[in-house]
């Protein structure tokens, strides 16, 4: 609080007009009494109300992974801004990031959303209506958004119910939703041998509870069980894009059917895609109807439109590019090697995992392998002291689980201070 006057005093004001004293409610996770209000960003930093400057390796949560307002973009933007934000029509840019969204990912044909959760739940509506089949198929623990479908968590019996903390479900998630452990392919195999299910909405390594890679050989088997039993793979890009430009579809050879990428698209301009095969692009267009492609549950007013495709453009072209995915690597290599020398030195029984630029520590001596091996040990009272022992000494992290990301503007030292910062929280903690 002391640290914090301004924070605190905006906390307390906005509780007159905010629910919560926050502008969405997930604002209120953060470690602490209340959150910092941002006075500024730029790249890998930012400043606070009270002229505080943190090392950012939150990065909006995958959305500022560009770094905070890339020049090339805000320009893109502000001159965008000035010719037009939004008509129902496309403009030129749409071609190009198109294009380039082929030539990373391998998918022909591609359309835009506003966020990445519109882009699942509009990857699902299609699923659903190709294959005339009911259940989409999720992995325990996953994150896409705030999709219903994927709400939906396995309990020790096997049955599916509401995932924790699901507000309202509009049906119950066993109804919509088969739910296995992701790296298991007998029971990925026992859930489509019911042919019932549409799509696989994975990510190709699951990032939204703690970084949980997929074993050798996974997804070439994972993929061929699809096939087999007539399921589309729909692959959400949106945190993995930190494993190279192409994502790990393009380091891993993956070949979905559909693919989604969100949030950094556009530098975190509103915007978000999805592509798909010319096998599903053909079976799309032979039911849905032109008189009817309005009122279908697919689109938005605002979706494709000019100022976030000029923003994406921009992004992809300029700041997202292969030499930027070098140099986050190579920092993210180095996070991990200081916070695994600092666990070692400690011998405490924690891992550290890493994917591409991203790396996350989790409290098991082993990375996890599955949801329920990473949900299992997890700590949030642990998780809160290390992240308020960092944001107090400026540095920023998830206030999810213990996940860092890299961006283009990050430096070594910003790394070495974090795990200074590592180092002495678990000092703290031991002694
Ligand atoms: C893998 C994944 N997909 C989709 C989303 C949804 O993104 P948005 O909240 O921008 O719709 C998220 C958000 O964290 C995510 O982690």
């Amino acid at each position: 609080m002391l640290d914090h006057p301004r924070s605190a005093a905006l906390y307390r004001a906005a509780q007159n007009s905010l629910l919560g004293g926050v502008p969405m409610n997930w604002m209120k996770k953060w470690a602490g009494p209340f959150p910092i209000f941002v006075k500024s960003a730029k790249g890998a930093h930012f400043t606070d109300v009270d002229n505080r400057d943190y090392i950012d390796l939150c990065l909006g949560d995958t959305g500022a992974m560009t770094g905070h307002s890339p020049d090339v973009v805000a320009e893109a933007v502000a001159r965008q801004a000035r010719q037009g934000i939004t008509l129902m029509l496309p403009t030129e840019d749409s071609l190009w990031v198109g294009e380039e969204l082929k030539r990373r990912f391998g998918l022909p044909l591609w359309q835009f959303t506003l966020t990445a959760t519109d882009a699942n739940r509009f990857a699902i509506r299609i699923a659903r209506e190709i294959t005339q089949r009911n259940k989409i198929l999720v992995f325990q623990y996953c994150y896409h958004g705030t999709v219903d479908e994927s709400f939906a968590t396995m309990h020790a019996d096997g049955t599916v119910g509401p995932r924790r903390g699901n507000i309202g479900p509009p049906v119950n998630p066993a109804e919509t939703t088969r739910v296995v452990e992701f790296n298991d392919l007998p029971a990925l195999e026992a859930a489509l041998q019911h042919n019932d299910v549409a799509c696989i909405l994975a990510e190709p390594a699951m990032t939204n509870v703690g970084i949980i890679l997929p074993d050798e050989g996974y997804w070439a088997a994972a993929q061929t069980l699809a096939r087999r039993y007539g399921s589309l793979l729909i692959v959400d890009e949106t945190h993995t894009i930190c494993a190279g430009p192409g994502g790990c579809t393009r380091e891993w050879k993956l070949t979905p059917d559909i693919l989604v990428f969100g949030k950094p698209i556009g530098s975190g301009i509103p915007g978000a895609t999805y592509g798909c095969s010319e096998e599903v692009a053909q079976r799309i267009s032979a039911r849905i109807h032109l008189e009817d492609c309005d009122v279908g549950g697919i689109g938005g007013t605002l979706a494709g439109n000019a100022l976030s495709l000029a923003a994406m453009r921009a992004t992809l072209e300029h700041v997202l590019v292969p030499t930027a995915f070098e140099r986050m690597i190579e920092l993210a290599k180095r996070f991990t090697d200081g916070v695994a020398a600092e666990i070692r030195a400690a011998n405490l029984p924690w891992n550290v995992t890493r994917l591409g630029a991203r790396a996350e520590y989790t409290f098991t001596p082993h990375p996890p392998r599955n949801g329920s091996e990473s949900y299992a040990a997890s700590d949030f009272e642990l998780e809160r002291f290390l992240h308020l022992y960092a944001l107090n000494r400026g540095v920023l992290l998830t206030p999810f689980h213990n996940m860092a990301l890299m961006c283009p503007a990050t430096t070594e030292s910003d790394v070495d201070e974090h795990t200074k910062t590592f180092a002495a929280a678990i000092q703290e903690l031991i002694t």
